[in-house]
């Protein structure tokens, strides 16, 4: 069994991961106005990541004997100066990311639930490869600053990514 703590957390976490995938499919849309087919291509991964991730956590409530409440998904930014400033943004929501699983292990400890710290470990491994994978993005995008061409190698670099269903926890 879950505790009602425990799954009102797990709730809140669901949505917070369905807002992700819904900001970044926001993004791919931007990036579709710019024709950036492989920024296009890097943001539809992570919408797909995104949606497995909340998957998981809607997987694992029902496994508990627990109760699956979706909640309202906020409205998205729509627009952003550049794809450097979208970066930026994916790595400080995903830190935020992170500090949410943080605290969500936080209310596994209050609530003495081993089962879930142990299921919860993977997602935070997987934020540790999120913050690394688009720090990476970023720094090339602050190397390259306004040269276009550089701007499109990257582009294609960036087709060449492709989204593999996790084993979660
Ligand atoms: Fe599901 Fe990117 O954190």
């Amino acid at each position: 069994m879950i505790t009602a703590k425990m799954e009102k957390a797990f709730n809140e976490q669901i949505n917070k991961e369905l807002y992700s995938a819904y900001l970044y499919l926001s993004m791919q849309a931007y990036f579709e106005r710019l024709n950036l087919t492989g920024f296009v291509n890097w943001m539809s991964v992570q919408v797909q990541e995104e949606n497995a991730h909340a998957m998981g956590m809607y997987n694992y409530v029902n496994e508990r004997g627990g109760k699956v409440e979706l909640l309202a998904i906020d409205k998205p930014q729509t627009d952003w100066e550049s794809p450097l400033d979208v970066f930026r943004h994916v790595l400080e929501h995903e830190e935020y990311v992170t500090s949410r699983i943080n605290a969500l292990m936080d209310v596994a400890d209050e609530e003495k639930d081993r089962a879930a710290l142990s299921f919860l470990d993977w997602y935070l491994k997987e934020q540790v490869e999120e913050e690394s994978n688009v720090g990476g993005v970023l720094a090339k995008l602050e190397l390259i600053g306004d040269d276009k061409h550089a701007l499109l190698l990257l582009d294609k670099d960036l087709a060449t990514r492709t989204f593999v269903a996790p084993v979660i926890g």
